[in-house]
Formats: C-alpha cells, sequence, structure tokens
C-alpha cells in the first residue's frame, strides 16, 4: 500500500500522508486538509470511522473480537493477573515486578483516607440520590481537597495524583452503596489485598467479623480487569478531551463518569437487568421483546446487544458468560434471570435482524447477573464499571498528557439561517 491517500476535490487533486500503527490499522492524516482546501473539513457522526489519537495503550479488533491491554490478551489476563497489577500495566506500560507491585500499593494505602468533610457532600444527597449522580459529584469534589493534584506538571506529582484516586475511589465508591443501603460509612483494612479491601468497605455489616468469599474475590477481580480500558470509547474520550483543556484529573474523571451513566453506554449493565427483571415479570415472554427490540416504531433496544466496534461476540462478554455460570454454580444460586438471558441470546443469535446487523451480547449483558450475586443492588452495577474503568481511564488522561496534545475542539458544518436584520419584537 502506498503511503499517500489523494482526495479530488472538483479540478483539484491532494494527498494526505498515512499514519500505521503496529497492528497494521491504516489512518489517513488530515491535519493540513482544510489550510490545503482552503475550508474543506471532514464530518463523522459519532466519530465512527474517525480517529482521535494515536495510543499505546489497548488494541481492538471489532471484528476478530480481540482485546489486548498493553499486548496482553484480555483471556490471559483475566485468568492470569490480579486487577492492580493490571491497572499497573495500563497506567505505567509494564506489568509490575512484585516489588514495584507492593510499592504502588503501599503508596496507595497512604492516600486512601478521604476528608471526612467530604462524608457532608455525601449526606447532602437524597437517599433516592442515583449512585453515578453521587460519585461523579464526590469525585470532582476530590479536588477540592487535593488542589495539589490538579493541572500535575510533572511525572512525580502525577504519580501522586494517580496514587491518590487509585486509594480515594475505591472508597467513594463503597460511600456511595453504603449511603444507599442505610450502613455506617467505613474504612477497610491496610492489612489486606485492593479487591479484597473495597469487598470488605462495601459489605462490611457493622456488627459482624467480614470474611472474604474468595469465589466472589476472583470474580470481582476478573469482572474489574475486563472493564479496565477498552480504547477511545464514549467515557474515555470525555475523560480525554476534558483533560485536554488542562483540566485536573479528578474533574476529567468526574467527567467520564457522567458520559459513562448513560445506557447506551455504562449504564447499559443496570438496563439489562431491568429489561430481564421486566420480562420475567412480563411471564419470560422473550419473544415478545424481540418484536419490540426489531420494531423501529418501538424505542426497546435489547440492552447489552450491539456494539459501535465488535461486529463479533465481545470476547469480555465470552468470559463473563462463563463466570457467571461458574459464580452462580459456587454460589449455589438459582437465578431465572440467568436462563431469561440465555433464552434471548440464542433467539438473538438465530434472528436475522440481529444477525444481519451483527448485534452480539457485548459486556453489559451478563455482568449485572454475576454482581446481583454478590448481593451489589442493580443502581450500583453501573458504578462497578467505572471502579473497573479507572485505570484506563487514567492511564488514557496520562498519555494524553504526556503527549502534550493539543485541546479537543472539533469543527461543524453549519446549517442554520443565513445573514438577517434584527426584528424588534413589535414586528416579530
Ligand atoms: C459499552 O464503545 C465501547 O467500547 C463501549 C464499551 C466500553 O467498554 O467502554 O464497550 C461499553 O458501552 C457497551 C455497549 C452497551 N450499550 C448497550 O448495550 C445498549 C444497547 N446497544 C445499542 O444501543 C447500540 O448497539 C450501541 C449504542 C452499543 C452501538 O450503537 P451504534 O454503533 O451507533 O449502532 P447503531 O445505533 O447505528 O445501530 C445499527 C443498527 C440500527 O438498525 P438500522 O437503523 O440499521 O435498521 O442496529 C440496530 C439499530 O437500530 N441496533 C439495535 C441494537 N443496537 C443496534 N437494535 C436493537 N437492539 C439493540 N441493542
Amino acid at each position: 500500500m502506498s503511503d499517500i491517500a489523494k482526495l479530488q476535490i472538483g479540478e483539484n487533486s491532494y494527498e494526505f500522508p498515512l499514519v500505521k500503527g503496529t497492528e497494521n490499522e491504516v489512518a489517513i492524516d488530515i491535519k493540513s486538509l482544510r489550510t490545503a482546501t482552503n475550508g474543506v473539513i471532514t464530518i463523522d457522526a459519532g466519530f465512527k470511522n474517525t480517529g482521535s489519537c494515536e495510543s499505546g495503550i489497548t488494541f481492538l479488533d471489532g471484528e476478530k473480537g480481540i482485546l489486548r491491554y498493553r499486548g496482553y490478551s484480555i483471556d490471559e489476563l483475566a485468568e492470569k493477573a490480579d486487577f492492580l497489577e493490571v491497572a499497573y500495566a495500563l497506567i505505567f506500560g509494564e506489568l509490575p515486578t512484585k516489588e514495584e507491585l507492593d510499592k504502588f500499593h503501599a503508596d496507595i494505602k497512604l492516600k486512601s483516607v478521604v476528608d471526612d468533610d467530604v462524608r457532608k457532600i455525601l449526606e447532602a444527597f437524597p437517599k433516592t440520590a442515583h449512585p453515578m449522580g453521587i460519585l461523579s459529584s464526590l469525585t470532582s469534589a476530590l479536588t477540592a481537597f487535593n488542589p495539589s493534584s490538579v493541572n500535575v506538571n510533572s511525572e512525580e506529582e502525577m504519580y501522586n495524583a494517580i496514587v491518590k484516586i487509585m486509594g480515594k475511589f475505591p472508597v467513594l465508591v463503597a460511600w456511595t452503596m453504603r449511603k444507599k443501603s442505610g450502613l455506617p460509612l467505613n474504612y477497610g483494612s491496610k492489612s489486606l489485598g485492593y479487591v479484597e479491601n473495597i469487598m470488605k468497605m462495601m459489605f462490611e455489616e457493622p456488627n459482624e467479623e467480614y470474611v472474604i468469599n474468595p469465589i466472589i474475590k476472583d470474580a470481582l477481580d476478573k469482572l474489574l480487569i475486563l472493564h479496565a480500558d477498552h480504547e477511545q470509547n464514549c467515557s474515555t474520550s470525555t475523560v480525554r478531551i476534558a483533560g485536554s483543556s488542562h483540566a485536573g484529573l479528578f474533574a476529567s474523571l468526574s467527567a467520564g463518569i457522567s458520559a459513562l451513566w448513560g445506557p447506551l453506554h455504562g449504564g447499559a449493565n443496570q438496563a439489562v437487568l431491568e429489561m430481564l427483571e421486566a420480562i420475567k415479570e412480563d411471564g419470560g415472554d422473550t419473544k415478545k421483546y424481540m418484536a419490540k427490540a426489531k420494531d423501529k416504531n418501538d424505542p426497546f433496544r435489547l440492552m447489552g446487544f450491539g456494539h459501535r466496534v465488535y461486529k463479533n461476540f465481545d470476547p469480555r462478554a465470552t468470559i463473563i458468560k462463563k463466570a457467571a455460570d461458574e459464580v452462580l454454580k459456587d454460589l449455589g444460586i438459582e437465578d431465572p434471570i440467568l436462563e431469561i438471558a440465555r433464552g434471548l441470546e440464542q433467539e438473538a443469535l438465530n434472528d436475522s435482524y440481529f444477525v444481519d446487523r451483527k448485534l452480539y451480547p457485548n459486556v453489559d449483558f451478563y455482568s449485572g447477573i454475576i454482581y446481583r450475586a454478590m448481593g451489589i443492588p442493580v443502581e450500583m452495577f453501573t458504578v462497578m464499571f467505572a471502579l473497573g474503568r479507572l485505570p484506563g481511564w487514567i492511564a488514557q488522561w496520562k498519555e494524553m498528557r504526556l503527549n502534550k496534545e493539543p485541546i479537543g475542539r472539533p469543527r461543524q458544518i453549519y446549517t442554520g439561517e443565513n445573514l438577517r436584520p434584527f426584528k424588534s419584537i413589535e414586528k416579530r
């Protein structure tokens, strides 16, 4: 393939360099387009064909169902690594040695206390508040209590901001859940591992010794790893573009949490469980809901199905589906919802509407079944997605800042009124 792209506009032809990645992806570098063509730009609603950056963090191939973090396949990471190792690899580029991992964890533990005034902000929320709204607010509020972490200009400052948020975010997640359930806010224990500590903070009852269930610990580790990054998805792009104005790390993460909240994105895991519950309440009639999903006049979509990039099975969904079976069996839980999910999947995989549009189960389709088996309330599911995605957001924000990327500022094509004179109110 030649290393240039040619463009013909009217009588004029233009050439633009091609950018090729380490996995042979090819992009047309159009940074000179508007100048060379005297104002012509491209337009691409939803950026379905547009790359925002060059990144060395995560590679995915939607046609082949491939996902790798820093070159490591998601299957191997989910099977052989723990979440903190994967977080380290995403953020710093390599799987850590034992010493590096121990130091990272020790530094995180030193910074995992949240200023007690944050509790007052939390207390001001009504119990009915959605946990994602609480989490986004508290994450942004951290900036007020950690001003030094804003606008980091050095690797050391950035490292301090990273270990702070890796330490404090799980506390905010646990406090958000406990606020909803009316349990007293707590801290875990520095003697525990990173994920075990999250479990203790989330699930500990005030009047009994909390015992770590290894089945749940392994399942949570796996779920957090599977959610840890996913290249330039909606919320990660939000974190990058917010950070490109040199807004601080915590403020940029807060923006990402808000983007993840939407039911078309991370909010889908909650919407899947609500959909499955509705089908169960409705007598388990999956065919009716399949018909609704295909009806263009019905806004209903089969939540947990389809993906902007994966036009094959989402590799994470395959792993999570297997884990759901194992966790429910190991915990001795019979959940009719799982059967309904399986039935829907089978129907969709044999339905031309879904097959023709390459709509397969995505990461959100089965994850909620495991969260529910863990005793996590459905409104907290997307918070768990954010907890997993945190290291990915941090890694992407860090890469964007270290690459000194310009402020994100897309163009537009104006389709409004042409110039017209002001009309006084009497004449309108
Ligand atoms: C995540 O980007 C990421 O990487 C995200 C994520 C991550 O890790 O960060 O993977 C996490 O967000 C997973 C996706 C979770 N969302 C859902 O499960 C919500 C349900 N899915 C859809 O809303 C949809 O599939 C999207 C939003 C995920 C993708 O939408 P696209 O790429 O914009 O595709 P589209 O809306 O243009 O759909 C193409 C066709 C349309 O039909 P036609 O107009 O061609 O006739 O497929 C149809 C759509 O109507 N379609 C669906 C459908 N998804 C797409 N029809 C019924 N049910 C669905 N779920």
